[in-house]
């Protein structure tokens, strides 16, 4: 069993002055770990000013979003190649971002590689909707999720992906999938990534599970078999409460 991997997710939340106040919190609680890896996802803006902050054996930082081109005539575009150095992490294809701004899995493929590209490490998220999972369809969304975002993947660069199991609607609802379901979806992911990539790419590629994930819950998943670690929105917005779950995660 390697490292575990908590990583949280901002959204669009803490501005430069709140960011940087919160990172010098976590520095000052969190010991460096070497079982555990932690990461934060700020917006955009903050994330340059952070990356002079931060110290990397304590805390890593990821982009939330990028563009997949690596230079150009993109308006309001930020690329993987102007994250590297900056970023170690990025996240691919989250929920909101499929579901808000409409991203589909030509977009969330070319990101993936973007990032292989530059050497930051994709966190590629999948996950079924309410009405998905009451059609019994979690399989096939997850089958059509990971084929689409790792098409153009080889079986080389599988351990350098993460793939983060996010039911859509435990994102954000404080309704959480149970560690049984997570324990099946990670059992799927990995078998689909065995189908395309071989046996020693499933066992090294690595699965989190996100949605609704908070201190008291946090352990549970942790001890899931499968679950390589976390990716926490809301409950990662409190630096006490997001140090807490990271030292679970050194206990478990
Ligand atoms: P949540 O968000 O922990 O607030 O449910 C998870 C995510 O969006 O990554």
């Amino acid at each position: 069993m390697g490292k575990k991997l908590i990583i949280g997710n901002w959204k669009m939340n803490l501005d430069m002055h709140e960011a940087s106040l919160y990172l010098h919190k976590l520095l000052d609680t969190l010991p460096s770990h070497r079982d555990v890896e932690t990461v934060v996802a700020p917006t955009m803006l903050t994330l340059q000013s952070l990356s002079l902050q931060v110290n990397r054996r304590i805390v890593k930082l990821a982009a939330q979003n990028f563009y997949w081109r690596d230079h150009g005539a993109y308006t309001g575009e930020v690329s993987a190649t102007q994250l590297r150095g900056i970023v170690d992490y990025v996240l691919v294809g989250h929920s909101e971002r499929r579901h808000v701004f409409g991203e589909g899995d030509r977009d969330i493929r070319a990101k993936v590689q973007a990032a292989i590209r530059n050497r930051i490490q994709p966190v590629l998220c999948v996950g079924e909707t309410a009405h998905e999972r009451a059609a019994d369809e979690t399989r096939d969304v997850l089958h059509d999720q990971l084929v689409g975002g790792l098409a153009n993947v080889t079986s080389e660069e599988i351990p350098e992906i993460i793939v983060a199991y996010e039911p859509v609607w435990a994102i954000g609802t404080g309704e959480n999938a149970s560690p049984d379901d997570v324990k099946q979806a990670a059992k799927i992911i990995r078998n689909q990534v065995e189908h395309l990539f071989g046996k020693k790419a499933a066992g090294s590629i690595r699965v989190l599970y996100g949605g609704s994930v908070n201190v008291d819950n946090a352990a549970d998943y942790l001890a899931t078999k499968g679950v390589d670690g976390l990716l926490i929105g809301g409950a990662s917005l409190d630096a006490h409460q997001f140090s807490e779950i990271v030292k679970k995660a050194h206990k478990v």
